[in-house]
C-alpha cells in the first residue's frame, strides 16, 4: 500500500513527472506549487498526485469555502490499483476538517468520483452567437477601456456581486489566481485583453477575453471567458464594443447560464443562432450539515419555514450520515440532530446519497429527478419540502480548472 501524505521541499520533480505522464504535457518542475497538494508514494517514488485550489462558491447567496480538486494523476503502470481511490479519501479528509463545506472538479473520470460520493453539480456552458446580432451602444454609454493592475480590486468587488446572484460561481481564495487563470486563458488564443467599464460603483461590468486562431480573414471568434455586466449600461457598452470587431471576426463567445443571461436577451437574435455547449463539472457537499447551514435559501411566497429531515448515505464521511433535522425559514436553514427535534416530513425515508444530494442542493437535479433516479419517494414528505428549499436557477461557472 503506497504511502499517503503532503509532498516535501524537493518533490517537485518527482510530482511533475507524474502530472506530465497523466495529461500527456511537459510539466515544467519550476511551476509545481506544493501548496494543495497530497500525493501517493511508493518508497521515495512519487507514484500518484492531486491538487486543491481553495475556492469560494455560490449558491443561493452565499459564498461557501470549496475545494476545488484538480490534476489528480496517477503514474501509469500503478493505476487500476484503488491508488487514486485512497489519495481522493485522504485529500477530502483533510479538506472536510480545514473546514471546506463543497468540494467542485471537471471529472475526466465520473465513475471514480461517483465512488466518492461526487455527482454532477452543475454546468459551463459555452454559448456563441454572430457579432451582426450584437446590438449597438447605447446613447451617453462611454466605451470600456483596457484592465490595469489597479482595478482588480474593483473587478473581484464586481464579480462578487454578480456572482451572488447565481448558483455556482467561484472566486479564488489567492488574488494572485485572478492575473494567472480567472483573468487568464492559458495557452489559449492568440491576443488575451481584459476590459472593463467604470461607473459610479467602481467597475461595473467587465470582460477577459481572447481571440482564436482564423482560418482566413474574417474568420476568427472572440472567446469570452468572464462577461459580467451589472448595470444595463455596462452590457450596453461591453456588447457595442464587441459588435465593433464585425469587420474581422466571425462571432462572440461566452460563458454563461444556460438561457445565454443578459447578453443573450439584449441580443436582435432571430432565436436560432444562439449556440450552447454544456460541459458538465461535478461536485460534493464534504461536510452536509455545515453546507446545509451555510447555503442561502430561496423565500417561499407564503413566507411559510420548511422544516425536513434528512438521512444521508456517504461512502466516505460517515459523520455525514445524520439523521438531520433541517428548518428553513427567511432564507436560512438551522440543522439539528433529528434526535434532538420531534419528527418531520422525510422521518423514516431510506438516506439520500450524498452524491444526489448535493446535485439537489446545487440545483443541478430536480427533485422530480431524485424521484425518477429511484432516490426519493414521490409522494413522501421530503420531496415537497426538498422542492421548497432547493428551487432556484441551474447552477454554472465560466471557470475551468
Ligand atoms: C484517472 C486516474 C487518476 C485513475 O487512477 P487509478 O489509481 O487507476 O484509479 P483507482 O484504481 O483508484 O480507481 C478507482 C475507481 O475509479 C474508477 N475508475 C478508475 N479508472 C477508470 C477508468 N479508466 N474507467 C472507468 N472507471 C475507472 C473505478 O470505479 C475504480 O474502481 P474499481 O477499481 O472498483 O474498478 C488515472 O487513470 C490517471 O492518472 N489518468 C490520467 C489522468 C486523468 O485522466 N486524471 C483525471 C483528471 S480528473
Amino acid at each position: 500500500m503506497a504511502e499517503i501524505r503532503s509532498p516535501r521541499a524537493g518533490e517537485s520533480a518527482g510530482i511533475a513527472r507524474v502530472e506530465s505522464l497523466a495529461f500527456n504535457t511537459e510539466v515544467p518542475e519550476a511551476e509545481v506549487g506544493l501548496l494543495g497538494k497530497m500525493c501517493a508514494y511508493e518508497g521515495d517514488e512519487v507514484v500518484a498526485t492531486a491538487t486543491v485550489i481553495d475556492f469560494d462558491q455560490w449558491f443561493g447567496g452565499s459564498a461557501m469555502p470549496c475545494a476545488g480538486v484538480a490534476s489528480v494523476a496517477v503514474l501509469p503502470e500503478h493505476r487500476g490499483r484503488g491508488v487514486a481511490g485512497s489519495l481522493m479519501r485522504a485529500l477530502l479528509a483533510r479538506e472536510r476538517a480545514r473546514g471546506r463545506l463543497l468540494s467542485a472538479l471537471y471529472p475526466a473520470n465520473s465513475g471514480l468520483y461517483r465512488s466518492l460520493g461526487y455527482e454532477y453539480c452543475g454546468l459551463r456552458p459555452r454559448l456563441w452567437a454572430p457579432l451582426a446580432d450584437l446590438p449597438p451602444k447605447p446613447a451617453g454609454v462611454e466605451w470600456p477601456r483596457e484592465m490595469t493592475p489597479s482595478d482588480l480590486p474593483a473587478v473581484v468587488a464586481c464579480h462578487a456581486e454578480w456572482a451572488a446572484g447565481h448558483n455556482g460561481p467561484l472566486r479564488p481564495a489567492d488574488p494572485a489566481r485572478w492575473a494567472q487563470h480567472v483573468l487568464a486563458h492559458r495557452g489559449e488564443g492568440v491576443h488575451q485583453r481584459t476590459v472593463v467599464v467604470p461607473g459610479e460603483r467602481g467597475v461595473e461590468g467587465y470582460a477577459s477575453y481572447f481571440t482564436t486562431e482564423a482560418q482566413g480573414f474574417g474568420d476568427y471568434t472572440l472567446q469570452c471567458k468572464h462577461l459580467v455586466a451589472l448595470t444595463p449600461a455596462a452590457l450596453g457598452s461591453l456588447l457595442a464594443y464587441f459588435g465593433r470587431f464585425t469587420t474581422a471576426a466571425r462571432q462572440l463567445s461566452w460563458f454563461g447560464p444556460p438561457s445565454g443571461g443578459p447578453a443573450a436577451f439584449a441580443m436582435s437574435t432571430n432565436g436560432m443562432s444562439l449556440g450552447a455547449d454544456l460541459r458538465r463539472w461535478m461536485g460534493r457537499m464534504l461536510d452536509v450539515p455545515g453546507a446545509l447551514a451555510q447555503r442561502g435559501y430561496p423565500r417561499p411566497p407564503d413566507g411559510r419555514p420548511t422544516e425536513l429531515v434528512l438521512e444521508v448515505a456517504d461512502p466516505v464521511f460517515p459523520e455525514n450520515a445524520g439523521p438531520w433535522h433541517v428548518t428553513v425559514a427567511e432564507g436560512r436553514a438551522q440543522v439539528v440532530p433529528a434526535a434532538q427535534q420531534p419528527a418531520g416530513p422525510g422521518t423514516g425515508e431510506p438516506a439520500l446519497p450524498v452524491g444526489l444530494l448535493s446535485a439537489a442542493f446545487s440545483g443541478m437535479a430536480t427533485v422530480q429527478d431524485l424521484v425518477a433516479l429511484g432516490a426519493l419517494a414521490p409522494s413522501g414528505g421530503l420531496a415537497d419540502a426538498l422542492s421548497r428549499v432547493f428551487s432556484g436557477p441551474l447552477p454554472w461557472m465560466p471557470d475551468f480548472f
